[in-house]
């Protein structure tokens, strides 16, 4: 880990582990360029990368010319509006209502450890194993100044950039646009890698040609969404899951985003990472400063599993914070696929006793607990216990399932108000919503305007109390629907372009609140299943629900889609009952065991009915959960097969740090005949060690495994599922 300047060449290099990028200043413009991001280069005077030289048309040669250089200099920050046609990292209405914005290098400073960003998610260091590069730019003639932040950490590959703006001017000056990262890089042969989906079908992979012009994945729902992730990859034609290049960004932030490759006319590419600039204006008064997300640049050379493994190391060892984050979290049990709206006391104890018996460790109530709410019609916001289903109320239940020997968990819904709730009785203006239009339900509902302080309190109130009243191990903070209808009754005309930023600092500011009040709560956070799975809510809690389709067959995609980027130790997984509540599909009790395995394991269906044959085979997958976790949660994991791609078999494998122990799941999507071979080659072995496979006589070197595979048993029938664990001896 090491970030120098060079001062004879004014070259900026940060070498990470294996990887270096250089930023460079133009002569006498002082233009911030960028030089190259890549495997680790040794030399330091990299300025004939700067391109000065070659282009005819540098201003400070030809400075009639001005606009042909800017149009292809690779910037790293770039302006708008001043002849350089690409993405523009920031746009910006002055008072005169004009938006030319052009930086120039002013200075810089590098820094041990890693600066906060205040009221934003974001990784974090030890002070002396993280450095930091702080590039100052200004405007002069708007006398806006930007501070483009560059943190690696001395056991990553990842790169973290952010921004923050200042108005120096003595007049107020509107952001219409600000970018995290802008990447320019030439095209070599890329294709573009995004995650999309839909509710039940979030983080699917797709691949496309980049052509000319801007493609882009985006969200100005006001939530990263389950239709598109903030993840944009560039991943090379040669590239395969261990070898090859492939460049990832990620985005550290929950709401509106836009992740864009634009390909022009030299083929050359411009990345661009940010809050999406619709509906986005944000007020800069003088003096006032604007800090951006932060999004992780990574680059492997060795494939797509190469960068899952970086996002994840990075992940577990510089986002999360929760106390869980390396512990086994307890296996619960939760009601909603069990009993939906329809439960009591009686009926949720009936489950914790039976739960208590085959080895699960916790209850969680879903929705419904509240208010008068037996659908979803009503009461979201009037969080007082519905005394009517909770008997003896919710102190009395936790205390019986504490009895039982279980841990309590309960749901909420903080962020949301029903139209038939006694607090939109009393505070309608506290919905969002345009005055004169009668805002879109989805789900019934409404979205608090968490930019307001007073609704925060209010709603942190309600979730806290309730915490504070008994004993309550674990709450699931659900969101269940998008932002429309953007307008806020406290922000005035200055401000209303804040409103979805704002809304955003507002949920991450009531998190921050309660993991403070409560450190030893687990936190799961869950959009209407994974519409809010992202880095940012990861800040916050250790996992987050993954989707809300169940069916071991469907979560393979979106748990290889998940697994992208995201350490299995944060996937939401349960076992649920068949056939599936989503998608009527039945698997094998022991296949849909398997797949949750891979995530942090539960059960969501009622104990008390399911069969007999079923239910027998849960302590069965306990025990598994309790051998398996501490690999699955620590270890390195490894897309071996893909359904997505082969149609009919998934397979992935999970290998401890110091190569000791593996755990290759495979599943058979589709029974076929005449399959010979289902030889699997176990990547990220140790060649030399001898691992033997449990449960066979069999003994077979690393390099065998690896080379010449793995063979796994026939399976008669579709949906069919094996675990192979391999120790070394
Ligand atoms: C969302 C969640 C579900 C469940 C319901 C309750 O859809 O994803 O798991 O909690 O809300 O209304």
């Amino acid at each position: 880990m090491k970030i120098t300047y060079i001062e004879s060449s004014r070259i900026f290099k940060i070498d990470t582990l294996q990887n270096s990028y250089c930023i460079g200043i133009t002569d006498e413009e002082r233009f911030l360029t960028h030089v190259y991001y890549g495997s680790s280069v040794s030399d330091d005077d990299l300025t004939y990368l700067l391109r000065t030289d070659e282009n005819p048309f540098a201003p400070s040669k030809n400075a009639r010319d001005r606009g042909s250089f800017l149009d292809c200099c690779p910037m790293e920050y770039p302006g708008n509006g001043v002849g350089d046609y690409r993405e523009s990292a920031v746009s910006v209405e002055d008072s005169n209502g004009n938006s030319a914005v052009q930086f120039y290098y002013t200075g810089h400073r590098i820094m041990e450890g890693k600066k906060k960003l205040e009221g934003l998610p974001a990784t974090f260091g030890e002070e002396d194993k993280s450095a930091t590069l702080e590039i100052d730019l200004e405007d002069p003639v708007l006398q806006l100044q930007v501070t483009l932040s560059y943190c690696i950490f001395e056991d990553s590959d990842a790169i973290m950039r952010s921004a923050r703006l200042r108005n120096a001017s003595d007049a107020p000056l509107y952001l219409t646009k600000v970018m995290s990262l802008s990447l320019d890089m030439d095209q070599k042969d890329f294709s573009l890698l995004t995650l999309h989906g839909s509710w039940a079908r979030e983080r699917q992979m797709d691949y496309r040609t980049i052509g000319y012009g801007r493609q882009s994945v985006s969200s100005v729902r006001g939530e990263s969404s389950h239709q598109e992730h903030p993840f944009i990859g560039l991943v090379s034609e040669s590239a395969t899951q261990e070898s090859g290049s492939v460049y990832g960004i990620h985005f550290v932030y929950s709401g509106n985003f836009l992740a864009q490759v634009e390909k022009n006319q030299f083929d050359s590419l411009r990345v661009s990472m940010g809050i999406h600039p619709e509906n986005f204006r944000y007020r800069l008064m003088p003096g006032e400063t604007f800090q951006t997300p932060e999004a992780v640049m990574v680059y492997s050379e060795n494939g797509l599993g190469g960068m899952s493994r970086i996002f994840h190391d990075l992940y577990r060892n510089h986002l999360i914070r929760s106390p869980y984050k390396d512990r086994k979290r307890p296996i619960l049990i939760n009601n909603w696929e069990a009993t939906y709206f329809d439960f009591d006391t009686d009926k949720l104890i009936a489950i914790a006793k039976q739960a208590k018996e085959d080895g699960i460790e916790m209850l969680v109530m879903d929705d419904g607990w509240f208010g008068h709410r037996n659908d979803d019609n009503t009461s979201l916001g009037d969080w007082k216990v519905n005394e009517e289903k909770l008997r003896g109320g919710l102190g009395h239940l936790v205390d019986e399932v504490n009895r039982i020997g279980l841990k309590f968990g309960i749901w909420f819904e903080p962020e949301m108000i029903s139209p038939d709730s006694d607090l939109y009785r009393a505070h309608p203006e506290w919905a969002i919503a345009v005055p004169g239009r009668i805002p879109c339900r989805m789900r019934n509902q409404y979205v608090l305007d968490l930019s307001r302080q007073d609704v925060r309190d209010y709603v942190y109130e309600s979730v806290a109390v309730i915490l504070r009243s008994t004993n309550i191990a674990y709450v699931k903070w659900d969101m269940n629907r998008q932002l429309s209808d953007l307008g806020s009754a406290f922000l005035d005309r200055e401000n209303q372009g804040e409103l979805c930023h704002r809304y955003m600092l507002g949920v991450y500011e009531l998190q921050e609140r309660l993991v403070t009040e409560f450190p030893q709560l687990l936190l799961e956070n869950c959009s209407g299943g994974g519409a809010r799975f992202d880095p940012g809510m990861l800040y916050y809690s250790p996992q987050i629900w993954c989707s809300d389709d169940t069916d071991a067959i469907e979560r393979l995609s979106i748990q290889e889609g998940t697994a992208l980027l995201f350490p299995l130790s944060t996937m939401g997984a349960h076992v649920s009952d068949c056939p599936n509540h989503t998608v009527g599909r039945s698997t094998p009790f022991e296949t849909r065991g398997n797949v949750a395995l891979a995530g942090t394991f539960g059960y969501e269906l009622d104990i008390t009915r399911i069969p007999e044959a079923d239910r027998a085979q849960i302590p069965g997958q306990v025990a598994l959960y309790h051998k398996y976790n501490d690999l699955v949660r620590s270890g390195d994991y490894y897309r071996i097969a893909s359904y997505r791609e082969n149609h009919y078999y998934d397979c992935y494998g999970v290998i401890s740090k110091d190569k000791t122990e593996a755990l290759i799941t495979c599943v058979q999507v589709m029974g076929r005949p005449n399959v010979h071979s289902r030889r699997i080659c176990v990547p990220g072995l140790d060649p030399k060690k001898r691992y033997r496979i449990e449960g066979t006589d069999q003994i077979l070197h690393g390099d065998t495994l690896m080379h010449a595979g793995l063979q796994m048993k026939a399976m008669w029938g579709d949906f069919q599922s094996e675990l192979i664990h391999l120790i070394a001896e």
